[in-house]
């Protein structure tokens, strides 16, 4: 699933092509998508780079995981981080202290507005961004970072709307030369490579099962994760990393998906709160592949539990871990590749890329099917009902 089947890059393409109000994505005439951009992307002209010449990146979004990414990216060789932007001013005062102590430079620094992004994309010089800001900001900062002719690894999720996730994929297409990389970590992780390669090479028979879940402490986060306008909702803004994980070792996308969960437990904690807190969903796959996913912030000490586990005909493996079996009993040979720092390997997976020419390693068509699978299992948690992938296709 390395690309879209043909028909779904043609539904995707002429959904971006039409825009919203010929696909349907419209309600009361209003579109529901923010950022999509209509008729044919920008071919932009990347930003030039020497073989020996250090890499110049900006940071957008410096907050937990944004200084996470920073932190990890000073570590790399031949790298100059030469601009940040964050509208949190505290934010922006931690990340430019780190970059000052590690490279003796100070960076720029941008964050007056929520569109002073757009001045640090102004900066010739840059090659490429890494971004890490609330999830409804994720679209629009992609489709201005690639229009600038900048590489890009954006956070998950890709997009908030179908609309928006193929307004992504359409611009990463006319782009092939800029790497545009989603913040999928765990796909650069040689362990879990090699977990999918053994899926393919028959070493667990037909897949049967997917066992998949995520109980997080019963302290949720709050501020714009527990608005769903912002965050997506836990599908989205969390989950989504599990449902690439389903979707890449299927090596296809869903049929449909079934789930419902409760949404009240913390309002009083949390007013205007309007996330999930907890859900069950089950996601059918083609061959009769049948995955079932629970994922809630409920859990006391002693249940925080997270299991990506796939039950084979022949045996079993536990995706990024260190259990493989089989079910006859028979020996079979040991999960080998390192385990490490996943974001380390995410973040020179993406320079690699840049400078070799290759393809991203977490590539914005698995943005795009894991934001359709998100959105297909909120939509059947919150309608209590299933809910298809042909439907997701005629969604925004
Ligand atoms: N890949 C992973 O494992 C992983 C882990 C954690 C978070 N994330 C993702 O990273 C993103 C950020 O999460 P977080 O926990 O760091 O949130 P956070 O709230 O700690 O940080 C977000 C930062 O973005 C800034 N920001 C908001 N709008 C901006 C704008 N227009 N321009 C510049 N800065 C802006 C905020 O001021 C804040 O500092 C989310 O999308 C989240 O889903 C990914």
């Amino acid at each position: 699933m390395d690309q879209l089947t043909r028909r779904e890059m043609l539904a995707a393409s002429a959904s971006v092509a039409a825009g919203l109000a010929a696909s349907g994505c419209s309600q009361n005439g209003k579109p529901v998508a923010m950022f999509t951009q209509a008729a044919s992307p920008v071919k932009a002209t990347p930003v030039p780079l020497g073989p020996d010449e250090p890499l110049k990146v900006g940071f957008i979004g410096i907050g937990g995981r944004g200084r996470g990414l920073l932190d990890a990216f000073l570590k790399l060789p031949n790298q100059q981080v030469v601009a940040l932007c964050d509208i949190n001013k505290e934010n922006l005062d931690k990340a430019a202290a780190m970059v000052e102590k590690a490279q003796g430079k100070a960076p720029q620094t941008f964050g007056k507005d929520a569109d002073d992004f757009k001045n640090l994309l102004d900066r010739k010089d840059i090659h490429a961004i890494v971004t890490a800001t609330p999830c409804f900001e994720h679209p629009r900062i992609m489709l201005a970072t690639i229009a600038a002719g900048k590489h890009i690894y954006g956070e998950k999720p890709l997009a908030l709307t179908v609309a928006d996730a193929d307004a992504c994929l359409a611009a990463a297409e006319a782009n092939k030369d800029l790497v545009v990389q989603v913040g999928f970590q765990w796909m650069a992780s040689p362990r879990f490579q090699e977990c999918i390669e053994r899926i393919r090479r028959g070493d667990i028979g037909r897949l049967v099962e997917g066992r998949f879940f995520r109980h997080n402490g019963s302290s949720p986060l709050i501020g714009w994760f527990s608005d769903r306008a912002k965050s997506g909702d836990w599908m989205l803004e969390q989950a989504c990393h599990e449902y690439n994980i389903m979707n890449w070792v299927a090596g296809t996308t869903p049929i449909k998906a079934y789930g419902m969960g409760w949404s009240n437990l913390y309002q009083d904690v949390d007013p205007g709160r309007n996330v999930t807190d907890y859900y069950a969903a089950i996601i059918e796959y083609p061959d009769n592949f049948i995955v079932h996913y629970a994922h809630g912030w409920i859990s006391p000490d002693g249940f925080r539990e997270f299991a990506q586990k796939a039950i084979g005909t022949k045996g079993a493996v536990e995706l990024g871990g260190d259990r493989i079996s089989r079910s006859d009993g028979q020996q079979i040979e040991p999960l080998k590749s390192p385990k490490g720092d996943d974001t380390a390997f995410a973040l020179k997976a993406f320079v690699d890329s840049i400078r070799d020419g290759k393809p991203a390693v977490a590539p914005v068509s698995y943005g795009r099917n894991a934001t359709l699978l998100a959105l297909m299992v909120r939509k059947a948690v919150y309608e209590r009902r299933e809910v298809t992938w042909k439907e997701m296709l005629r969604t925004c």
